[in-house]
């Protein structure tokens, strides 16, 4: 584990200076940015939840990137073997097959028919609950299909995504399909659960809800995201859940309640694990 602690380093030619002049050199260890801290969960969760032999769901993301570059590492260099991953986006896919990781779906017997051992993957919020926010990339369909088949989810954060509720921090995503899509995005903004909610059609790249483009921007799956806003926390997040997946027109929502069986943080004073009360592990 390392230790981001400000070091403070006593220049040793401080004491053989006059006393008056004397005034220590103070060096203070740089603290590591975002991107570090996601390239140390990322790798932390390989190293510490994949063994050789073992099926792996592969998240989407930039958290989930690193876990990524470190399986395909250690694959090559031997310390693993006999992995086969399922990827939960188009471009997890690239980067794995450019590693030379190998690669299948669900439901295949490769896969132990949809039986996986680990998932590994990124969140845009998390709860005390370890309730999640995720799709701020647009895979959020395929990372819960993947993740719920999972004996082990192990998300992967910088300490900038955890939150005392969900909501305010990061738009709640909500896959619907294209079909009378201003329709279904009016129902979703009205449901009781998300009350106060502000729907926005996400416009431009679909890995992002920045609105970069005039055009709406298109899942992997063909379907559209509707971006939730949010001033209060949503106050029950299963029950909001529900309603979204009971909502004709959805097609899955951001919402990842009651799967996780770990969260990896890093942060300024270093990495820390979170477990949730009761253990999610086991197939779900
Ligand atoms: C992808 O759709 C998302 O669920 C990501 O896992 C999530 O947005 C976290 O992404 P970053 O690791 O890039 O923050």
């Amino acid at each position: 584990m390392h230790s981001f602690a400000v070091a403070l380093l006593l220049s040793s030619a401080a004491a053989f200076a006059p006393k008056a002049a004397s005034r220590p050199t103070v060096a203070v260890a740089a603290m590591p940015s975002q991107d570090e801290l996601k390239k140390q969960v990322g790798y932390q969760a390989i190293d510490d939840y994949v063994t050789s032999g073992m099926k792996v769901g592969l998240g989407t993301g930039s958290t989930a990137a690193f876990a990524v570059e470190r399986l395909g590492m250690l694959l090559k260099d031997g310390t693993l073997k006999d992995i086969i991953a399922v990827p939960t986006s188009v471009r997890t896919k690239e980067q794995a097959e450019e590693l030379g990781i190998p690669l299948t779906t669900l439901g295949t017997p490769e896969s132990r028919f949809s039986k996986l051992d680990v998932a590994i993957d990124g969140a845009d919020a998390v709860d005390p609950a370890l309730n999640l926010i995720k799709g701020g990339g647009g895979a959020l369909l395929r990372e819960k299909m993947v993740e719920v088949c999972a004996k082990t989810f192990v998300v992967i954060v910088d300490e900038s995504k955890l939150c005392d509720g969900l909501g305010p921090g990061f738009p709640l995503p909500v896959e619907i399909t294209p079909f009378c899509h201003e329709h279904t995005l009016r129902k979703v903004a009205a449901l009781p659960s998300l009350e106060g909610c502000e729907a926005k059609l996400r416009m431009g790249s679909a890995a992002n809800n920045k609105a970069d483009g005039d055009e709406i921007a298109v899942t992997d799956n063909g379907n559209y995201i509707v971006d939730l806003f949010f001033k209060e926390p949503i106050k029950n997040a299963v029950k909001a859940g529900e309603e979204l997946k009971a909502t004709v027109g959805v097609v899955d929502h951001g919402l990842f309640c009651g799967i996780t069986s770990a969260v990896i943080i890093a942060g300024k004073d270093g990495i820390s694990e979170k477990f949730p009360k009761k253990k999610k592990f086991g197939f779900f």
